[in-house]
């Protein structure tokens, strides 16, 4: 059939702006993320490091602009108590990680190291409290310890453990996953659990007011969102996260292998991932009832793909490979948040380094980039932009009984006049024709990049490790108001006007 592909841009009707925070990440005390992942210790003179995190890694997170760093977890942050991590390291104390693998925790990466990584990354920290298994006053503690510029027990602590100033904490979770991991909490307990932490998590302790974000629904669980919008008022809250893992089966070692599938099951992750499109406005249309300006943000802070672990790697550590699927869903989900960008204000791929799908791989001194990077280095010129909304026509893309839009694709303007287009052909088995309408938008030149590769199950290695990478794109041909793009299968687009 004739592609019948069409992507109209509406210039006019830009209002929103893309917010960066949707580009943000995660980093859990989870298998090989922090410990032989970024963080390899002080004392290691083989890897190039400031203060044991590794440069390498910090290049790279800087020039894919990471925005902001969820930390320590995940169901870490339930069972971590602020404290073990902070003063000398030969004192702290040491914990089982019970979540992850039973390994033993020694706390040498705590509050410190993570808030001087982030400033050395130019990248707000946020943090998830324990709310689990803590107490009210560890959290107000823990605000005070990071936040408050003058004399108190807390911030003389903090002086004493050798930082001077705050370090202005802006993002804090009230617990995570409240209802599994975090306590099996039913909802409206949780909601008046979260009233309790908010009240005395004082948003002023600091230069800044904080943002406190409530643990949130997994997927489609409405009946949570509806009950925290319902029972919190909107001035105690200014975000609700909610989580959605694309995951075909959530059965032990029946999530299928990260690199060696089917196109069917290449279809069943990505429809998985597109799911979110449907999740975002159901739980929207929720927050709308009781919160019509949308005040307060949807935190997406746990999102990607979730396959079985390498073959001969910890089952609790959740190490994946990475291949041009995970590129592909990156691309098409970061479309999904753009579309919703007036409610969902921030997000967070899990994870960062080594686990899940990271955008980081290491092993030793050896580093690599994976597709899912390449994908948020792309798009990074997005952040901040102003989106301009599309309307699409798109084929489908069939495999068996299971249909798919083959297109998604996304728009905005950034402050220097620039437009940015991003399209994704969804479609493993062929190239896809795009016609772009510009609608008006005068353009005279048109540059880009794509990220494709010959086979939709490639991915990087540590011998290879740029076999999926970005190049130059010349499938774009302007002519007068359109652009026809040409979309290689299974591939992403950045262009620029
Ligand atoms: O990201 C891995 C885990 O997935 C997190 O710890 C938890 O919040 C979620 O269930």
């Amino acid at each position: 059939a004739v592609a019948q592909n069409r992507v109209t841009i509406n210039p006019g009707e830009g209002k929103t702006i893309i917010n960066r925070h949707i580009y943000g990440h995660f980093a859990e005390h989870l298998g090989r993320c922090i410990y032989d992942g970024f963080y390899v210790g002080e004392n290691n003179t083989k890897i190039p490091n400031r203060n044991g995190v590794r440069l390498d890694v910090v290049e790279a997170l800087k020039k894919m602009k990471i925005p902001n760093l969820r930390w320590p977890g995940g169901c870490f942050a339930d069972t971590y108590h602020w404290k073990d991590g902070i003063g000398p390291k030969s004192k702290r104390p040491t914990i089982v990680n019970t979540w992850w693998g039973g390994v033993t925790e020694n706390n040498s990466f705590g509050t410190h190291d993570f808030l001087n990584m982030c400033e050395l990354l130019g990248t707000e920290p946020y943090l998830a409290g324990n709310v689990g298994s803590g107490t009210v006053q560890d959290l107000t503690e823990w605000v005070q310890y990071v936040n408050f510029e003058k004399d108190s027990p807390m911030s003389n602590l903090r002086q004493q453990n050798g930082r001077e100033k705050p370090w202005n904490v802006r993002f804090w979770g009230v617990g995570n996953e409240a209802w599994g991991c975090g306590g099996n909490m039913k909802p409206d307990y949780y909601a008046n659990i979260y009233r309790q932490y908010s009240t005395f998590m004082n948003p002023q302790v600091g230069k800044e007011r904080i943002f406190r974000i409530a643990s949130g629904a997994s997927s489609d669980d409405y009946t949570w969102t509806e009950t925290l919008m319902k029972n919190i008022p909107v001035n105690m809250l200014e975000g609700l996260a909610m989580h959605h893992y694309s995951v075909f089966s959530w059965d032990e070692g029946k999530k299928g292998s990260a690199t060696d599938f089917t196109e069917s099951e290449y279809v069943r992750t990505m429809k998985q991932a597109l799911r979110m499109d449907e999740l975002i406005q159901k739980h929207s249309a929720i927050m709308d009832k009781y919160d019509p300006q949308k005040k307060v943000a949807l935190v997406v802070d746990e999102w990607g793909a979730w396959y079985n672990v390498e073959p001969g790697t910890n089952p609790g550590f959740l190490y994946q490979q990475n291949t041009m699927r995970d590129a592909v869903l990156a691309g098409a989900t970061l479309n999904i948040f753009h579309k919703h960008a007036d409610r969902v204000r921030m997000a967070n791929l899990a994870q960062v380094v080594n686990v899940l799908q990271a955008v980081i791989l290491t092993n030793g001194a050896k580093m690599l980039l994976t597709p899912t990077y390449h994908v948020l280095e792309m798009y990074n010129v997005h952040q901040d932009a102003t989106l301009l909304p599309v309307d699409i026509k798109t084929d489908d893309y069939e495999v068996g009984q299971e249909k798919l839009p083959a297109v998604s694709a996304s728009a905005s303007r950034d402050k220097a006049g620039k437009v940015h287009i991003s399209l994704v052909n969804i479609d493993a088995g062929k190239p896809q024709v795009v016609t772009v309408g510009l609608n008006g938008l005068k353009a005279s030149n048109v540059t880009g990049r794509v990220l494709a590769s010959a086979k939709v199950q490639d991915y990087n290695t540590f011998d290879n490790p740029n076999k999926v990478k970005p190049v130059a794109f010349n499938g774009a041909k302007l002519n007068g108001d359109n652009l026809t793009v040409t979309l290689p299968p299974a591939s992403v687009v950045v262009l620029e006007l």
